[in-house]
């Protein structure tokens, strides 16, 4: 059992009935291999390593200037538009629904702007619904993308770029636009450099999945009212502890077991959580994962699910199901608020063995339950615990999961940092929907049609 105590906790007891110490000790070693690869700057990608150092680069003077415009913001705006898609939003949405409370809109206790996302599908309902909500609320937006090319949030903020500056005219408009993309690159860059919105910078050396501990991640959370400052406190930390060579070093061992689980034919793994404000820091986590590793027709199979809600859903299969899951559950130790279940003299619906203890100790032991179930249907655990969930915490998830999903990816001889199969689709879209230059694609697609 391997249990590291430190600002994060890696739990693998509910590994070793399916493992054996010889194969552990040989993964372990391929791991402190391509934790060498990584942190020397040897492998390949190497030029993308810049969100090695985020931590320990990202300014005073940086944060205080994201969280300038977001006071101004605080005074004027109600709802802020986030425009980007895949790491140029899965990182500010998993930290927005992980950190702020999901009715502080109807409560009213927030005081900050409500910050919603556009640009991450394509789907005319939903800017359409988009657009409702704005229509009669003050509104500002961040368009983020790295490449400044990319079709979905290019999309969108043509809508709502054209809604801010009818509203408010050009001058205030470009007061209420800030644009977060490459220096000096791209359709974007020249768009904002035309209108004068106020710009920040995506290093070149940081890839979108890597990207939420810079601007991309953190001026939306400012903007959100949230600690920027404080998620880079939690990630230096971590930093310390993943650059530690040796055994105790919770990246090197999640890699070496969730390969050593794939070489055993456990293909997928599921990132479980217990607390829904988990949800889409799952959905970076895949992204993270699944573009990272999967590609020459290798790389683990990245899922998630909210437990115990899918317990009602995929726990059947989890349970029973093909043979080639494994689970890491996420989960914070102490929650942030408290609920206790109250005793019923009358005891009707029979639930007084439950009185006077909390929501959370049920929670916890419906997690250790299900722990010990799925353990015994086949299914390997790892637990990866922090303490509590907070912009501090958070920071430490994120740059542990980088750190760990790039030595994964060096396990397996992969580049972690590009995404050649992503652009297939993309070919395809524009020579269906005549983009200059895609005539010969798009004769060729209709053929097939
Ligand atoms: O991880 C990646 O690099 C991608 O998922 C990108 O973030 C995504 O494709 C969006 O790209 P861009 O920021 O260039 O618009």
């Amino acid at each position: 059992m391997d249990t590291e105590k430190s600002i994060l906790s890696l739990d693998t007891k509910g590994v070793m009935p399916f493992i054996v110490e010889k194969d552990y000790s040989l993964y372990k070693q391929k791991a402190k291999e391509a934790f060498k690869t990584l942190t020397n700057a040897t492998g390949r990608g190497s030029e993308f390593l810049g969100w090695l150092n985020l931590p320990q680069t990202v300014t005073t003077t940086q944060i205080k200037e994201y969280n300038n415009i977001a006071l101004e913001w605080k005074n004027n705006t109600d709802v802020v538009i986030v425009i980007g898609i895949g790491g140029s939003y899965l990182g500010a949405k998993a930290i927005i629904e992980a950190l702020i409370h999901p009715f502080a809109w109807e409560v009213g206790t927030n005081g900050w702007p409500k910050v919603v996302f556009a640009g991450q599908n394509l789907s005319e309902d939903y800017m359409a619904e988009l657009m409702d909500l704005v229509s009669n609320k003050r509104v500002s937006a961040i368009v983020i993308s790295k490449s400044g090319t990319t079709t979905e949030p290019a999309v969108a903020f043509r809508f709502i770029r054209k809604h801010i500056e009818e509203r408010y005219g050009k001058e205030e408009a470009s007061k209420r636009i800030v644009a977060i993309t490459d220096k000096s690159k791209g359709a974007l860059k020249e768009v904002a450099n035309k209108a004068g919105f106020r710009t920040f910078v995506i290093p070149d050396n940081v890839g979108g999945r890597y990207s939420v501990l810079t601007p991309v991640g953190l001026f939306p959370m400012a903007v959100a009212g949230l600690d920027v400052a404080k998620i880079i406190k939690g990630a230096s930390a971590i930093r310390d502890v993943c650059y530690t060579e040796g055994d105790q070093n919770p990246a090197i061992n999640y890699a070496a077991i969730r390969n050593l689980l794939y070489s055993k034919g456990k293909k997928a793994e599921i990132l479980v959580n217990f607390n829904p404000k988990f949800q889409y820091f799952a959905e970076w986590w895949k992204q993270l994962f699944g573009e990272s590793e999967g590609k020459e027709g290798l790389g683990i199979f990245p899922a998630s699910v909210n437990f115990t809600s899918d317990l009602h859903s995929m726990g059947q299969y989890i349970q029973e199901g093909e043979r080639f899951i494994f689970e890491t559950v996420v989960d914070v130790k102490k929650p942030g608020r408290s609920v206790v279940i109250n005793n019923d003299p009358v005891n009707s619906d029979g639930l007084n063995f439950l009185a006077n203890k909390s929501l959370d100790q049920i929670n916890k032991m419906a997690r250790t339950g299900t722990m010990l179930a799925h353990i015994d249907g086949g299914v390997p655990n790892i637990l990866i615990e922090v303490e509590q969930l907070d912009e501090y915490y958070l920071g430490a998830l994120f740059y542990f999961f980088e750190f760990s999903c790039a030595i994964s990816a060096y396990i397996l001889g992969i580049n972690p940092f590009n995404q050649p199969g992503v652009e297939a689709y993309k070919q395809n879209m524009f020579a269906l929907l005549g983009k200059p230059g895609f005539e010969e694609l798009a004769k060729k697609l209709r053929e097939r049609l």
